[in-house]
C-alpha cells in the first residue's frame, strides 16, 4: 500500500532556508517530515524526493537501481569537464566501463600506490613552518591533486602539475556556479562563464591528450592508472579509444581529489576540537611509527587513525548528498515515485539522525571499533553511496585518508584560534568548509 509523502511547501523551504545553510536545511527536512519529502525544484521544472533513511536508500541505491539513472548534474552540466567518463555514463556502456576500470582499484594494485601517497604526505608536512598561518583546506587540496596526478599519470605530469590544477579549478569553479544558481544555465550556452569553463577543459584537454599520445607511443608500461587504462579490455578485447580514456582519466582526478582533500581537512579541524581524541591518536603514531614514513603494512597497527577519519566523514560526508532520477514509476519500500522524479538521498540526513547515531553531534570516532562499526544500522554509513554505483575509489580513499592522516598528524598539529567561530559548511559539489580552513601549524617533537 502506498503511503502519502509529506509535502515541503515554497514558503517552508524559503523560511527554512533563511534560517539556516543549505546543510541545515538538509538536517531539518526529515526532522520535520520524516524519512521522505516531496519538494518542486527550479520553480516547479524539477519535482523532488528527499529520502533521509537507510531502508529506503537501500531500494534506490541498490534493489531498484535500474529504475534510476543519475541527476542531471553530472549527467549533462559536467558533461565537458567529465564526458562519458564513470560518474556520468549510463546503462550498459558504464557497466562495461567499470568492469574495464575494476581491475585498477583492486586492493592489490593500491599497494602500488601506497609509497606515493606517503612520500607526497612527507613533503607536505615537510614545507608546514612551525607557527604559520595556513588554509589547512588549500593544504590538503593541493596534497590529493599531486597524489591523484602522480598515481593517474606517473612523474611526469610534474611538469605540467601548475597547469592542470589551474584549469582544473577553473572549470570546477565555472560548473559548481552554474550547478548554485537557481535555475542552471546549460553548459552549451555561449555565456562569458561558460566560454571561460570550456576554455579550461580545452587546456586540461591538451595536457592529457599529450599524456596519453605520449604512452601510446612510447610503449612503456607504468604501475599508474594511465598505464592500466590504455591496457583494459573489455570482454570482447575491445580497447577504450583515446576519447574514452580522456574521460576515465578526467573522471578520476575530479572525483579523486576534492573528497579525500575535504575529508582530511574536516578531520583536523575536529582534531584541533577535541585534543584528547587528538593525543590518543598521536600516541598511537608515535608508538608505532616513531618518526618512520608508514607503509601500507603499517595501517593494520593504526586502527585509532582510522576510526578518527571515518567519525570525520561521519559529520561531514564531503559527498554529502547523492541523486537519481526515475526512469519509470516505482515502488519504493511502499512509496510511489513517479518517473521523472528526482530522488536525493540525504547522505549528510543520515549521518546526523540521532535514531541511528546516539547522540549524533558529539564526534566520537569509538563508534568504528570494528565491532562498533558491524553493529550500526545498515546502509545508515554511506558516505561512498551503495550499489552499482558506490564509490569505485573507496578502498584507494581510505587508504589515502589513513596515510596521509597518519604521516601528517605524527608531524605537525593544526590550531585553530579559540576566538574563531565553529567552521560553516559551504555545500557545492562537495562538503567544502566555507571561506577555507584558516589555521596556525605546530610542529611537534615524536615523543619516544
Ligand atoms: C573520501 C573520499 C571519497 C568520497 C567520500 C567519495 C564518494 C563517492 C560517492 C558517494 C560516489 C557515488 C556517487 C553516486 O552514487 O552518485 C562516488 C563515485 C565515484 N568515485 Fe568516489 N569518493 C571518494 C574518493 C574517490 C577516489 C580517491 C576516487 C578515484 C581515485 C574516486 C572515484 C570515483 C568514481 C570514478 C566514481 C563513479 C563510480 C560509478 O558511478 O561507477 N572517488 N564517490
Amino acid at each position: 500500500m502506498n503511503q502519502p509523502i509529506p509535502t515541503v511547501t515554497l514558503g517552508e523551504r524559503l523560511r527554512l532556508r533563511r534560517q539556516g545553510t543549505r546543510v541545515d536545511f538538509l538536517l531539518a527536512v526529515p526532522r520535520r517530515h520524516g524519512p521522505i519529502a516531496r519538494m518542486s525544484l527550479w520553480g516547479g521544472l524539477v519535482q523532488s524526493q528527499l529520502v533521509t533513511d537507510p531502508a529506503l536508500a537501500h531500494a534506490v541505491l541498490v534493489e531498484h537501481s535500474d529504475a534510476f539513472m543519475k541527476g542531471l548534474g553530472l549527467s549533462y552540466f559536467m558533461r565537458p569537464l567529465l564526458g562519458d567518463g564513470l560518474l556520468s555514463s549510463e546503462g550498459d556502456f558504464h557497466r562495461r566501463q567499470r568492469r574495464m576500470l575494476a581491475p585498477s582499484f583492486m586492493p592489490k594494485r593500491l599497494a602500488d600506490y601506497a609509497t606515493t601517497i606517503a612520500g607526497r604526505s612527507e613533503e607536505a608536512q615537510r614545507a608546514l613552518r612551525d607557527g604559520a598561518s595556513v588554509d589547512v583546506n588549500a593544504v590538503m587540496m593541493r596534497l590529493t591533486l599531486e597524489i591523484v596526478g602522480a598515481t593517474l599519470f606517473g612523474a611526469e605530469v610534474g611538469a605540467e602539475a601548475e597547469e592542470v590544477h589551474g584549469a582544473l579549478s577553473d572549470a570546477m569553479e565555472q560548473m559548481s556556479r552554474v550547478l548554485r544558481s537557481v535555475i542552471p544555465i546549460p553548459p552549451t550556452w555561449p555565456t562569458p562563464g561558460n566560454r571561460r569553463g570550456l576554455r579550461a577543459v580545452a587546456r586540461l584537454d591538451r595536457v592529457v591528450y599529450g599524456l596519453i599520445e605520449e604512452r601510446r607511443r612510447s610503449g612503456v608500461e607504468r604501475n599508474d592508472f594511465l598505464s592500466m587504462l590504455l591496457a583494459a579490455r573489455d570482454e570482447a578485447g575491445g580497447q577504450m579509444t583515446d576519447r574514452q580514456v580522456r574521460d576515465e582519466a578526467m573522471t578520476i582526478f575530479l572525483a579523486g581529489h576534492e573528497t579525500t582533500a575535504n575529508a582530511l581537512t574536516w578531520t583536523f579541524y575536529l582534531l584541533a576540537r577535541n585534543p584528547a581524541v587528538r593525543e590518543r591518536l598521536e600516541r598511537e603514531l608515535d608508538a608505532h611509527l616513531g618518526g618512520r614514513t608508514p607503509t601500507l603494512a603499517d595501517l593494520a597497527k593504526l586502527p585509532y587513525a582510522m576510526m578518527v577519519f571515518k567519525e570525520s566523514m561521519r559529520l561531514y560526508p564531503p559527498a554529502y548528498v547523492v541523486a537519481r532520477r526515475a526512469l519509470r514509476d516505482v515502488e519504493v519500500a511502499g512509496r510511489h515515485i513517479p518517473k521523472g522524479h528526482l530522488v536525493v538521498i540525504n547522505i549528510i540526513g543520515m549521518h546526523h539522525d540521532p535514531a541511528l547515531f546516539r547522540d549524533p553531534e558529539r564526534f566520537d570516532p569509538e563508534r568504528f571499533t570494528p565491532e562498533a562499526e558491524k553493529a550500526l544500522p545498515k546502509n545508515a554509513f554511506l558516505p561512498f553511496g551503495a550499489g552499482p554505483r558506490v564509490c569505485i575509489g573507496n578502498h584507494f580513499a581510505l587508504m589515502e585518508g589513513h596515510l596521509a592522516l597518519a604521516t601528517l598528524a605524527q608531524r605537525v598539529r593544526f590550531e585553530r584560534s579559540p576566538s574563531a567561530p565553529p567552521a560553516e559548511m559551504e555545500p557545492l559539489v562537495t562538503l567544502r568548509p566555507k571561506g577555507g580552513m584558516p589555521m596556525t601549524v605546530q610542529r611537534r617533537a615524536i615523543e619516544a
